[in-house]
């Protein structure tokens, strides 16, 4: 973690809790300093003196501590980080609708530090539309999720609501602190996406066959998560589309979809205002023609399945490329040799239009689907080429970013120079 941040560690009312000292503890072990704030709910779960023995700073858990006249904004103003675990649908809700009745959700109003929340409730109640929907909007305001688990919860139930691991979390808020770091050009790390709107994919569809079933692929969304972190850590304003359960550092907008449908439909809308897009998502091609909605049983026989073919997002975007966009695609390749492979993604970049295409042999050792690792080749639209050898997906993004940037501004230099010329 480094640097000792300061995090305000936001604790509320479930099982659940009981994590947040453990948390608390390893925050403090990793170099940070921590705030707990307790909402009246959490002490029926953990004794403030548990958190306070753990934490560097005093708990708090009232706005009407008279020591103190204004301590949400004071706490909001103190934090590099406001992470809430576990936080509950209650929590989830004020939040959402910007309701401030105690300390904890007051100092998530009063904060402009980046917030990463932790829920862990029921199944039913964290499947419910209201809490999934709040989560949306929380997710489209640029704020942290770490998804819970799935596994046993109070009272012996079985499903998806548990608190996220402790190393997950751990992983959230130091990738969130570094990107904000970065942000705050706190390392030097150059801010050449400031002002600049993005819109990057990840992920593979999930095409449902039945309720229970779909047809998917490998991807796991590393590189497209890579690249909009690499993005929002040089001040880029990201929106993520992803069908992947990854963390993602708080600032970055998130929207989460399953289908080809659902991914086109976000990126459509969102793309009109967007200065670059990049699909790095693994978009099925072809979809089941009339998914059931009810489980397919094996009694009823081994069943056709009939497909057909998803819109192509890219290719529309190319279609609708709106003055000066810059449109990125990937090209997941399986080549005999890296002349077909260029060929393959040339190919591409012309059909659907692109400014640059990011080549990759998901048969190669250690790239593509899946790996943390990944060798790609970077053909631009005026012929520019980029070879980027075996190494880590955020490195990979760190030079598509680097390209982007740099035809970016070789695009605004040729328009200064034609501007003068007339
Ligand atoms: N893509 C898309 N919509 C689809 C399929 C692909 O937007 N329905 C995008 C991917 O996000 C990627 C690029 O198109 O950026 C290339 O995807 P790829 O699967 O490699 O190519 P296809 O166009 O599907 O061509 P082919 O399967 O013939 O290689």
């Amino acid at each position: 973690m480094g640097n000792q941040p300061r995090i305000v560690l936001g604790v509320c009312g479930g099982i659940a809790a009981y994590k947040s000292a453990e948390l608390c503890r390893r925050l403090v072990e990793g170099g940070a300093s921590v705030a707990p704030v307790m909402t009246e709910d959490a002490h029926r779960f953990l004794g403030e003196v548990t958190l306070s023995a753990l934490a560097t700073e005093a708990v708090r858990t009232s706005l009407w501590d008279e020591r103190e006249p204004i301590p949400h904004t004071r706490l909001g103003q103190w934090a590099d980080l406001v992470l809430v675990a576990p936080a509950t649908a209650r929590l989830i809700g004020a939040y959402a609708a910007g309701l401030s009745h105690d300390l904890l959700t007051a100092t998530l109003l009063a904060t402009r530090a980046p917030v990463v929340l932790c829920p862990a409730m029921h199944t039913e109640m964290w499947e419910h539309p209201a809490v999934q929907d709040n989560m949306a909007l929380l997710r489209q305001r640029g704020v942290g999720v770490v998804e819970p688990g799935t596994g046993r919860l109070a009272g012996g139930d079985v499903g998806p609501g548990r608190l996220a691991d402790l190393d997950e979390i751990l992983r959230a808020v130091s990738v969130t602190l570094e990107t904000a770091g970065a942000g705050a050009g706190r390392d030097g790390a150059a801010q050449d996406l400031a002002g600049q709107r993005l819109v990057i994919t990840a992920g593979g569809t999930r095409e449902p066959l039945d309720p229970v079933r779909f047809l998917g692929n490998r991807s796991s969304g590393k590189q497209g998560h890579a690249l909009a972190e690499e993005a929002a850590s040089r001040g880029g304003n990201v929106t993520l589309v992803t069908t992947a359960d990854r963390p993602v550092a708080a600032g970055i907008r998130v929207m989460k979809v399953e289908t080809a449908g659902e991914m086109e439909r976000a990126v459509l809308s969102l793309a009109e205002e967007a200065d670059v897009v990049v699909m790095a998502a693994a978009v099925a091609d072809f979809r089941p023609k009339a998914p059931v909605d009810r489980k397919l049983k094996r009694a009823d026989g081994v069943p056709e399945i009939v497909l057909e073919p998803t819109p192509d997002i890219l290719a529309a975007l190319g279609e609708r490329k709106g003055h000066g966009q810059l449109l990125v695609g990937f090209a997941a390749e399986t080549p005999e040799g890296s002349d077909e492979m260029r060929h393959e993604a040339l190919a591409k970049l012309r059909r659907k239009r692109l400014d640059l295409v990011v080549a990759n042999d998901v048969l190669a050792p250690g790239a593509g689907f899946g790996h943390d690792t990944n060798a790609v080749l970077l053909l631009d639209a005026g012929g520019g080429e980029r070879a980027v050898p075996l190494t880590d997906k955020r490195e990979v993004a760190r030079v598509v970013i680097d390209t982007v940037v740099e035809m970016m501004s070789r695009r605004g230099r040729d328009a200064e120079t034609k501007g003068r010329q007339q």
